[in-house]
């Protein structure tokens, strides 16, 4: 395998989220969020667990930052949980939540790695959800309240700021296939929810520029990248009908200022969007600094008759992992090059992208993720790829600094480079972590 060399000053991080490694949930006047309440619920979750500890970083954070020293990165990619600051969601400010990802971000910025924050990855508070969450066209204002309290205290010190993680799960996972909180199964509400997730991220990103913000400002969302499993036209007609679902009816708003042309013949007899006003697509197309991918799926797509609402299934991967996903890094390229060539020119990060293992210690104190050493291995010459090819790639973040709650799943699966024992908490450095920090310091392959 040749070198590959990144361009200088290419973004090298790591990434993870608040609910997924805090714990805590009941410090210093955190409320409860949707996910609180979700991973509570009986049969929602394997094994019925829950993030009331997961890695315990509220309290061990200064040490996951040594972690972060270690592994080389320039930038460390984390969530601020909406709960700690506006605990019901709406009203009073909480200081101490505050506090926290202040001395974070201090202690970052004193180890010369750039704070990139994820405005909302998916712990929307409780009190909101009980009003009707992201199907109330309310919750885009007080997402604004929440976003502006957060920028005011950090603004100072942060550099990139994403509004959402991943809109798509947020609205189908969690309202269409009820798998995430809040587990609902509502189509027209999933539609709904993702015309409010993108509109609450316009009104942010207009509310930070109002405010002054220095630090550069973008969104995250999954994309796949979708193959028919064969020329016929159903199998052609499946695949644009996936795409539209998991990839455009995002990205036309955000960067076209419109939902895509067949999205209303694909939603007929379930919404015919009358939660759309006059103005919002000016806002959720509000021009971006920045733009994060996160990449875990290629799929293959064929019809499926017996489902007439959405008229596709993914085809099984023929060489699974052990949550079913294939590894496929020419999707990471051909995903970042669909994006340029259709999209945006601005900066795109790989905000995250990922393998989850049963990870295990062995007798020697090791943990062998040979399997992950070879996803990041491709999915990085992948990106490599692309940039020759002409995409405007300025940064890479695995998923996941370390092993942490996997929302549906639970600790059932492992992503991480540091090994957590969840029983002592003890983190220890995988292979994958020791190949990744040569990767960061060579700014490249060897
Ligand atoms: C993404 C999420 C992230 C993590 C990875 C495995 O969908 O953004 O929090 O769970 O999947």
């Amino acid at each position: 395998m040749p070198k590959i060399r990144f361009p200088e000053g290419f973004l090298w991080g790591a990434a993870t989220a608040a609910y997924q490694i805090e714990g805590a949930v009941e410090e210093d006047g955190r409320g409860p969020s949707i996910w609180d309440t979700f991973s509570h619920t009986p049969g929602a979750v394997i094994n019925g667990d829950t993030g009331d500890h997961a890695c315990d970083h509220y309290h061990r954070w200064e040490k996951d930052l040594d972690l972060l020293s270690d592994l080389g990165v320039g930038s460390y990619r984390f969530s601020v949980a909406w709960p700690r600051i506006v605990p019901t969601g709406s009203g009073a400010i909480n200081a101490k939540g505050l506090d926290f990802y202040d001395r974070l971000v201090d202690a970052l910025v004193d180890r010369q790695i750039q704070p990139m924050v994820t405005l909302y990855h998916w712990d929307l508070p409780q009190g909101l959800q009980d009003v009707g969450g992201w199907v109330n066209r309310d919750t885009t204002d007080r997402f604004v309240d929440y976003v502006r309290a957060v920028h005011d205290r950090l603004g100072d010190r942060v550099p990139y700021w994403l509004t959402l993680n991943e809109p798509y799960c947020s609205a189908i996972v969690g309202h269409l296939e009820g798998r995430h909180a809040p587990g609902i199964r509502d189509e027209a509400k999933a539609v709904t929810a993702i015309h409010h997730l993108l509109l609450a991220h316009g009104k942010a990103v207009q509310a930070l520029r109002a405010d002054g913000v220095t630090g550069k400002v973008g969104i995250t969302c999954n994309l796949t990248s979708p193959h028919p499993a064969s020329e016929n036209a159903a199998d052609l007609d499946a695949a644009a009908r996936l795409d539209l679902h998991e990839n455009r009816m995002f990205l036309d708003p955000l960067f076209r200022g419109s939902y895509p042309d067949d999205a209303a013949a694909h939603y007929k007899g379930v919404t015919d969007f009358p939660f759309v006003q006059d103005g919002d697509l000016e806002t959720i197309s509000e021009p971006l600094d920045f733009f994060g991918i996160n990449y875990y799926e290629r799929h293959l797509v064929t019809t499926d008759p017996a489902d007439p609402v959405r008229g596709w299934t993914r085809v099984p991967d023929p060489k699974p992992t052990t949550v079913g996903i294939g590894v496929h890094p020419e999707g990471l390229r051909e995903v970042l090059e669909r994006v340029s060539a259709d999209y945006t020119d601005l900066p795109l990060f790989v905000t995250e992208t990922g393998i989850c293992l049963h990870d295990y210690v062995d007798p020697e104190g090791q943990v062998k993720d040979d399997e992950r050493v070879e996803f990041f291995d491709s999915h990085i010459r992948a990106a490599h790829q692309a940039i020759q090819n002409g995409v405007n790639l300025a940064g890479f973040f695995p998923w996941s600094l370390m092993d942490n709650y996997e929302w549906a799943w639970g600790y059932a699966y492992r992503f991480g480079m540091y090994y957590v024992d969840y029983a002592t908490q003890e983190r220890i450095p995988k292979r994958s972590a020791q190949w990744f920090s040569k990767i960061t310091r060579a700014n490249g392959i060897d």
